[in-house]
């Protein structure tokens, strides 16, 4: 018997273990670690490249103050002409120069308005750089020296304020982390449709297997990739051969219940010869309940046999008011004096999942019974709860008392000799409500005080 079964709906494919969740996370490592890769190997190569740029810059710019600075006759120094990068006019722009002869002229740049250059820098003939103070915060500074025509030292010093590379560098990589984000959100997109991609064959799978157990699409159908294909196939070949092995037990199970019937007759045939004579009366009594049980044994497994056969062929949702109707209306032909009631809400629709032959075969057990001890009437309500849809089947007939409840389920069971039945009726109700995850509850309508009397089968039903 197959019991209920989930399949992975769309959201539980994402669940911790899955092959989609790890996918996802060698995408993401593989994606922060390219993308982390870039991101610091090209602010390091452009920070390099464009300081060494500023470095030039600079180091062309103190020759060239240098190169511009002139003796006058009377031992003063004189600027020839400005220079040529306009920014060392602005005041307090940032960028700045100075000159100084030991004990005597100081030549400044006109956009130094305020304060004055550090010629520490310059202390030798060779050209030296450092990062100082400078009148706008720190600044990178150039400097060298030269003797004056009278040995005295003019010192050379060129500053640029600092925060004009780290502007650079830093809006270099702002603009590269935004782009390196777009990218890194076009790669994970990607990668998430390679993964539906590659994993859409198993997709298929999983709902060809879901098809197979609803008694649908047998064998596996569709081409596979190679990796699936041979587990298909084996799936497939196990599947049938399974099949059979059950089809043949369920056989043989029929067929020994058959041929134990013959003797078991003769047995009883028998054993009434011996009930029929006062001198063995007690013996044949004792043999005749004894075959009397074998009996109901034989028949139970033979029914158990046929229901689970008819199963195998159908499918595992059943159609609510869909699957009730025809049972309800044999029964009214059954039992002509009784009233069959089916009581729904407005529009109620419902899906079970439950194979439809044996929810056929569970309602007509109770619908039997009911109809059988019902005074007048039957009643069947269905109402929706949540995950499961509540049955009930109440009678008005005299109902069970709590220990007959508890027993009625076992196999042989009766409690009315007068009536017609082999009491195997509830015994396979329950096998059948336990193979598909569904609570039977007997009650007598007494207790609940619902109505007078009567028995109330009570059918929760997964939905
Ligand atoms: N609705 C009911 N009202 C009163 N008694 C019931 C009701 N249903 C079942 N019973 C009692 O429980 C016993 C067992 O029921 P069960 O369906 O297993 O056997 P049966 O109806 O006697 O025989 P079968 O269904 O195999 O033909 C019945 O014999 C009867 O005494
Ligand atoms: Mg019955």
């Amino acid at each position: 018997m197959s019991g209920p079964h989930l399949h992975p709906a769309p959201g539980r494919r994402w669940q911790a273990g899955s092959l989609r969740l790890r996918f996802l996370c060698a995408i993401l490592l593989w994606v922060a670690i390219g993308i982390g890769g870039i991101w610091y190997s090209a602010t390091r190569v452009f920070a390099r490249h464009i300081e060494l740029q500023y470095h030039d810059e600079l180091y062309g710019h103190v020759r060239e103050l240098a190169d511009l600075v002139t003796e006058t006759g009377d031992g003063h120094l004189r600027l020839m002409r400005p220079l040529s990068d306009p920014r060392f006019l602005e005041p307090l722009g940032g960028f700045y120069w100075q000159v100084t002869v030991d004990k005597g002229d100081t030549l400044r740049s006109g956009s130094l308005t305020r304060g004055a250059l550090d010629d520490n820098v310059a202390h030798s003939p060779q050209v030296f750089h450092a990062v100082d103070s400078g009148p706008t915060g720190p600044a990178i500074t150039y400097g060298f020296t030269r003797l004056t025509s009278d040995r005295r030292v003019i010192h050379y010093v060129i500053a640029t304020d600092k925060r004009y590379l780290d502007q650079a560098i830093a809006g270099f990589t702002v603009e590269l982390s935004v782009w390196l984000v777009v990218l890194a959100i076009a790669l994970i997109g990607t990668g998430l449709l390679a993964i539906a991609f590659a994993l859409r064959p198993l997709d298929r799978l999983v709902l060809a297997v879901a098809a197979l157990r609803d008694g649908r699409g047998e064998p596996l159908q569709g081409r596979y990739p190679d990796e699936i294909a041979p587990l298909v196939s084996d799936l497939n070949a196990y599947v049938a051969e399974n099949r059979a092995i059950i089809e043949r037990s369920r056989v043989q199970a029929g067929n020994l219940a058959h041929s134990l019937r013959t003797p078991l007759a003769v047995i009883t045939d028998e054993a009434e010869t011996l009930a029929g004579d006062p001198q063995t009366r007690a013996q044949g009594n004792v043999l005749l309940q004894q075959a009397e049980a074998m009996a109901q044994q034989i028949d139970y497994q033979l029914a158990r046999a046929r229901s689970g056969a008819a199963a195998r062929t159908s499918g595992r949702s059943s159609p609510l008011p869909d699957v009730i109707a025809p049972v309800l209306s044999a029964m009214g032909r059954l039992h002509r004096d009784k009233l069959f009631r089916l009581q729904l809400p407005p529009d109620f629709t419902a899906k079970v999942a439950v194979d439809p032959v044996d929810l056929a075969e569970l309602l007509s057990i109770l619908l039997d019974n009911a109809g059988k001890w019902a005074r007048t009437a039957v009643t069947v309500t269905i109402d929706r709860h949540p995950a499961q849809v509540r049955l009930r089947i109440a009678d008005d007939g005299p109902g069970m008392t709590a220990e007959q409840i508890a027993t009625a389920c076992a196999i042989g069971t009766r409690f009315d000799p007068a009536m017609p039945g082999s009491g195997l009726g509830l015994a396979i109700a329950r096998d059948i409500a336990e193979g598909w995850g569904i609570t039977l509850n007997l009650t007598c309508a007494d207790a609940d005080g619902a109505q007078a009397g009567g028995l109330v089968a009570e059918l929760l039903i997964p939905a």
